[in-house]
């Protein structure tokens, strides 16, 4: 029997991903840390809390003794590191917590996994640590290519900054003391539980709502979308079969301007909701600052690798992902009420 150590596991990803593994295996054990910041809930786990091999410990991965205490107690496999704060804007307004969680957060964890792992000479057979990191550490594209694993690092905002920080440490604890690790680096996720700061369930919340539709500059800037399940079933893949030491890109080749984006989710809303709900509502803002152009992953090695494919095409994750928001509206007032109103008109109300 496994036992993971799931950081951040109340989040968007990491809520998946409990879910996932916990459908998948029958004989494995799931310890949650999380600090249940503005974007943990832990309504996300409501279908497993009551799982007998699910434990949850609220806490701060920044936390040594905390962290180094989990190790004690169990007997840890496998560390995979979603904590994090995660939103660009918000890295942009206060740059420090990004440094705080995502940098010194990893290192505490890495180093309570070697502590744990290691022997006089070398670490205990089948232990893993895997960071689960961002196509943003690679920087923004031109009109043409893609990010493989070689491309070098030239992140922009401070969180993709703190997030490849985090990652070259993961990689110096590979090179220097060969701990076993991975690092994994996805594309934008879309699909249930994200929180409504980022651009999808965002722009659903606001048609919902029928408030006017922020779009930073032309709109045209591109993403590739990825939805949450296969991003999932990609670090399982990575976690059980993946090389020591290597990075894995992850990612759809599913590349679409923020308009189409923000224009499929009206058109679905208007069609099968609410015909108010129209383009009339797009409102163009002022532009992120730094905005990344284009994003694109070259997910060969990991297909080549694993054997990985996404198997959710973008038309009926999208759908899915509509529907879910639409079946979710209790989950939806949830998760704005507190501190959402104040960071939504501090974020939008000079753009
Ligand atoms: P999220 O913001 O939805 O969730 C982050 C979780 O981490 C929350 O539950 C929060 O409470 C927890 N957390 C924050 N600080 C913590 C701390 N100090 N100690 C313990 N827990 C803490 O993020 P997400 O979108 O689910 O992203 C998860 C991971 O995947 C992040 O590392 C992110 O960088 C990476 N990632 C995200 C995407 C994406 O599109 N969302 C794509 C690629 C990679
Ligand atoms: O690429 C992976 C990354 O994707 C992850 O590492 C991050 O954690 C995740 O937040 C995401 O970052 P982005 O900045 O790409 O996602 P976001 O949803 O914030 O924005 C997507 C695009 O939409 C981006 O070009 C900015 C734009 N946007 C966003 C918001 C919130 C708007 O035009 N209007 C908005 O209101």
């Amino acid at each position: 029997m496994k036992t993971y150590l799931i950081t951040g596991g109340a989040g968007f990803i990491g809520s998946n991903f409990i879910q996932y593994i916990l459908k998948k295996y029958k004989d494995i054990k799931i310890i949650n840390l999380d600090k249940l910041t503005y974007a943990g809930n832990l309504e996300n786990l409501k279908l497993v809390e009551d799982n007998s091999y699910y434990t949850f410990i609220q806490g701060d991965i920044c936390n040594k003794q905390l962290v180094e205490s989990i190790f004690s107690n169990y007997d840890i496999d496998y560390v995979v590191n979603f904590a994090a704060e995660s939103h660009v804007d918000r890295s942009i307004l206060e740059p420090e917590v990004f440094v705080k969680t995502n940098v010194l957060g990893t290192i505490t964890l890495l180093n309570a996994a070697k502590k744990a792992w290691e022997l006089e000479n070398g670490f205990k057979k089948g232990k893993k640590y895997l960071q689960v990191s961002t196509d943003e550490v690679y920087g923004s594209l031109g009109a043409t290519g893609y990010f493989t694993e070689t491309t070098p690092i030239d992140s922009h905002s401070p969180y993709s900054s703190s997030k490849a920080s985090a990652d070259l440490m993961v990689k110096a604890y590979f090179d220097t003391y060969k701990m076993p690790i991975n690092i994994t680096r996805c594309s934008n996720n879309y699909g249930p539980y994200q929180f409504p700061e980022k651009l999808i369930p965002l722009i659903i919340n606001n048609c919902l709502n029928k408030k006017p539709l922020p779009v930073y500059g032309d709109g045209m800037n591109i993403r590739d979308w990825l939805y949450v399940e296969d991003h999932c079933k990609a670090i399982d893949m990575v976690i059980n079969n993946g090389r020591l030491g290597e990075v894995y890109n992850i990612g759809g080749h599913n590349e679409r301007t923020n308009i189409q984006i923000v224009k499929t989710i009206v058109k679905y809303i208007h069609d099968n909701v609410d015909e108010k709900v129209n383009e009339n509502l797009i409102k163009y803002v002022e532009d992120r600052k730094g905005h990344d152009k284009r994003y694109g992953i070259d997910p060969s090695k990991i297909k080549k690798e694993l054997g990985w494919y996404p198997e959710t095409k973008f038309e009926d994750g999208i759908k899915m992902t509509i529907e879910w928001y639409l079946h979710n509206k209790q989950w939806m007032n949830s998760v704005t009420s507190g501190d959402y109103q104040k960071y939504y008109e501090k974020m939008y109300k000079t753009k």
